[in-house]
């Protein structure tokens, strides 16, 4: 079969789904219009290990209306839109995942959406292209390149880089402006506080919302917590990040600190181990604890566990934990991607922006695969990543200046002072 999905019958739902998020993609439905009159990707194979959710379709249609054979697998276990992938799987995708995946289903689905041996590879976590090179198939050398869309991603593939055992170019997406810049700080702080008030239900206003990483979607979380009311304490490893946030008004501490004053948690680091036994034991009765960072580490759940009780499921995802200190916390989607499991990931409006550069550069990556160097990270070519941000502007109706000629040789030259 060339699919697995939950409930075919659901497609009906998942079409109303992706209809109303192409309203609002409106660059990913220009670029899937020319590639369609181009027949762009005629004869090409591409996998995506990607959140499979309603925009996440948007592009893998875009794919498929230039004419590639596409695959598609979840980048992470709780993460699928069932309605969607049913809805894909009928319009000939061939898509594996399903919300709830075990680990082993989970290497399953990555292993079924490789067997078209694809050339072009997107993944969202670096789960998909370090799997290939752990299992090494004989088709390796025929991939053009891959794609990588998360922050965590670009980290792993940087080590690969760095180790001498990257097989092909990988181009990290992530690190485009209009993706980093935006997707991660907007759309991660909107669907984060989405996910919390959907699992904990919670007024906001008035609570003390800790925020664990003042990066890109750090800020976003915080700024969205603050704009809802919230005290915001902020934990960094960073100087300057620490920096940024005190003098934007945020309550910087260490998480020892914030660990008896916080109601409610949020890590966004990228890194493991920001919240152990030794901060939940300080908590304060029925602490929140989420996380929007991309694995399921930045909790400690093993030392968490250690302090465990009992626990009892409220609701789907949202689990109460008595600890042997007497108090509880509660916490949301076992510590995985809150907005991705709670909630339903980032707006489309912000995924217009990574999913077409996404289009874009595996566009450039067809074409200019031969000359990138093959044990390298790439970025996004900066013509691509303007590109996204004018035609963004101009689909929002907004207009800019444009530098005179004589701005630009000002701008370029040194002989002009006091
Ligand atoms: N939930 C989502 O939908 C979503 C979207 C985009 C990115 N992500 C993921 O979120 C994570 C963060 O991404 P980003 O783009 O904000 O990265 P970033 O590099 O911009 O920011 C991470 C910040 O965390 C800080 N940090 C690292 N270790 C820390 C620790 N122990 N305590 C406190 N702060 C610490 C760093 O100094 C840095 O400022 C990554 O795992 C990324 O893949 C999730």
């Amino acid at each position: 079969m060339n699919y697995k999905v939950k409930d075919l019958g659901l497609a009906g739902d998942g079409d109303a789904s992706i209809e109303w998020s192409q309203r609002n993609m409106p660059v990913l439905q220009e670029i899937s219009a020319q590639f369609g009159k181009d027949r762009s990707f005629d004869g090409i194979r591409i996998a995506a290990c990607l959140h499979i959710t309603k925009e996440t379709a948007g592009l893998m249609l875009a794919l498929q209306e230039g004419g590639a054979e596409v695959s598609l697998c979840p980048s992470n276990p709780l993460s699928t839109q069932d309605d969607v992938a049913a809805s894909l799987a009928k319009r000939g995708i061939k898509v594996y995942g399903w919300k709830g995946i075990g680990t082993e289903d989970y290497y399953w689905c990555i292993s079924k959406a490789s067997e078209i041996q694809p050339q072009i590879l997107l993944d969202d976590g670096a789960d998909l292209i370090s799997h290939l090179h752990k299992e090494n198939p004989p088709w390796m050398d025929q991939i053009m390149g891959g794609q990588e869309e998360t922050t965590t991603g670009v980290i792993r593939f940087r080590s690969m880089e760095a180790k001498g055992v990257l097989r092909f170019p990988v181009v990290a997406v992530n690190d485009a402006k209009v993706k980093w810049e935006m997707d991660n700080v907007f759309g991660t702080g909107q669907s984060s506080l989405h996910g919390i008030l959907n699992g904990a239900k919670i007024l906001i206003a008035g609570k003390t919302v800790v925020v664990g990483g003042f990066g890109h979607c750090g800020r976003g979380i915080a700024m969205r917590a603050r704009g809802l009311g919230a005290r915001v304490i902020v934990t960094e490893v960073d100087p300057h990040r620490a920096l940024a946030a005190a003098l934007e008004g945020y309550s910087v501490m260490t998480m020892e600190q914030a660990a008896p004053i916080g109601d409610v948690f949020i890590t966004a680091t990228g890194n493991r181990n920001v919240i152990g036994g030794k901060h939940a034991e300080r908590m304060k009765e029925g602490a929140i604890l989420a996380n929007a960072g991309h694995f399921n580490v930045e909790i400690n759940l093993d030392e968490l566990d250690a302090l465990t009780e009992s626990k009892r499921e409220i609701q789907p995802m949202v689990e109460e934990r008595k600890l042997s200190t007497g108090n509880s916390v509660v916490l949301l989607a076992d510590g995985r991607l809150v907005n991705l499991a709670l909630a339903y990931g980032h707006p489309s409006e912000v995924m217009d922006m990574s999913f077409s550069v996404h289009a874009l550069t595996a566009l450039w990556l067809k074409e200019n695969h031969k000359e990138l160097a093959r044990d390298r990270v790439h970025q996004v070519p900066a013509k691509i990543d303007d590109e996204v941000a004018s035609r963004k502007l101009a689909s929002m109706g907004i207009s800019i200046d444009e530098m005179t000629d004589e701005q630009k040789s000002y701008i370029a030259s040194w002989e002009l002072g006091t």
